[in-house]
């Protein structure tokens, strides 16, 4: 039978982007250790609503890992620092029956704070919106194997895409910099010969795009790749320098 632990939240609420904010105390108890930490805060939600008291507002949608969503800093770490994990997968039995758990929302200027855990990362979207995308022609769908691509390229490219966006490599970093996130979007569609038309279009526009919305530079320490559920290597920001370097001499 599943084990069950009682646990301490300490969580952060926060009635609005302009509201100060603080953090509160909750009990959860009886938690199913099979649960995931989304579905423990479903169970104190449902305490709270019982009592009458505002639910605790987080963001979700796949719970699978796939879309990104879950912005949750657990104990101080994004998505709670189990390796290439995401937080709606993060389960119940990686914490100690009595422990005290603190649940804060991304920090960083570009992701103001909409209520409690729940992050507006439209940064994010305008990013992709300056350059994430190939420009094609309409037309009859391509043939599959129409454009042979090396392994070796199509495995790195796979790689990059991996990238869900959730923000954490911008949460983790002491300098809120979103630099592992437009490395995998830019270099993902740069190594495949689809993305090569608008290579250095893209690369340039991404980056200016990050620089206006705010996020800091990359001093290159790595908390980024440490916590990124996806596991995206730090190298991707070696070839994001590469392809902006020469897109400015181009
Ligand atoms: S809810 Fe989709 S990745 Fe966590």
């Amino acid at each position: 039978m599943a084990k069950k632990l009682n646990l301490t939240l300490k969580v952060w609420r926060q009635n609005g982007p302009r509201d100060a904010g603080r953090m509160e105390t909750y009990p959860a108890r009886g938690i199913d250790e099979d649960m995931s930490f989304l579905e423990m805060l479903d169970v104190v939600n449902e305490e709270l609503i019982t009592q009458g008291k505002e639910p605790i507002a987080f963001d979700s949608d796949c719970r699978e890992g796939i879309c990104g969503t879950c912005s949750l800093v657990i104990n101080g770490v994004p998505h709670g620092g189990r390796k290439g994990t995401t937080a709606c997968q993060l389960h119940m039995r990686n914490f100690k029956d009595g422990q005290t758990i603190t649940v804060e929302p991304w920090r960083a200027r570009p992701f103001p704070v909409i209520r409690d855990l729940v992050v507006d990362r439209g940064a994010f979207e305008r990013i992709i919106q300056a350059g994430g995308f190939i420009s094609v022609r309409t037309g009859g769908t391509p043939d599959a194997n129409a454009t042979p691509i090396a392994k070796e390229i199509a495995d790195k490219a796979m790689d990059a895409a991996a990238c869900i966006g959730c923000g954490a490599c911008v949460a983790a970093c002491k300098n809120a910099s979103a630099m592992l996130f437009v490395a995998a979007k830019v270099s993902h569609l740069n190594l495949l010969p689809q993305g090569q038309p608008e290579k250095n279009r893209r690369a340039q526009k991404m980056v200016w795009q990050m620089d206006r919305e705010g996020f800091g530079a990359c001093t290159v320490t790595g908390s980024c790749e440490a916590v990124c559920p996806k596991e995206i290597s730090l190298d991707f920001i070696g070839k994001l320098n590469r392809d902006y370097a020469g897109a400015l001499l181009g």
